[in-house]
């Protein structure tokens, strides 16, 4: 009886340094690196990393600003003037700059990107918890919010 569990216990702690070991080299064989794509596992872990590291009060605040033709518009003009250059246009991410940075910009029409809460999206604007690039471009909060 004990010995079936000490050989359950073996197989279960081989399969773990195993599902490790395979973890380690796919994640990590280029190292962290602009040009390579990175891992889908590194990838989700950086995200639900991010994602723990905005405080809860945070994460469910929402936009406090009211959405209007006039607020789009300025938002839209406001993104092309300060995201658009890492960014692009359409949000997908395809600039000269998006492409070599490490990370690799996610596409914000994305289902990941849109998931976001509100909160989230203000963090990575607003310079908080968030990608230093994106930061620091607009100094109103208020600015910064409407395009949220
Ligand atoms: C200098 C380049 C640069 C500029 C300019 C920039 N960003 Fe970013 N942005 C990045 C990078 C790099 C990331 C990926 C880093 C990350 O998610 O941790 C990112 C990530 C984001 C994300 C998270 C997307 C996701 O799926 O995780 C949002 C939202 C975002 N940016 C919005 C903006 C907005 C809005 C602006 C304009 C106010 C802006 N960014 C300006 C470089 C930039």
């Amino acid at each position: 009886m004990h010995s079936k569990l000490l050989i359950l216990l073996i197989v279960g702690i081989v399969l773990m340094t195993a599902s490790l070991g395979w973890f380690g080299y796919q994640s990590f064989k280029t190292g962290f690196n602009a040009k390579a794509e990175p891992h889908m596992l590194e990838v989700f872990i950086a995200r639900q990393l991010r994602h723990l590291a905005i405080p809860v009060g945070q994460r469910t605040t929402t936009n406090a600003v009211p959405l209007s033709p006039e607020v789009l518009a300025d938002a839209r003009a406001r993104f092309a003037d300060h995201c658009a250059t890492c960014h692009a246009n359409d949000g997908k991410g395809k600039t000269s700059i998006g492409q070599n940075v490490y990370p690799k910009l996610p596409e914000l029409r994305f289902r990941d990107a849109q998931s976001m809460s509100d909160g989230e999206i203000i963090s990575a604007i607003t310079m908080e918890y968030a990608p230093p690039t994106c930061l620091r471009l607009e100094k109103e909060n208020q600015k910064r919010i409407s395009i949220v």
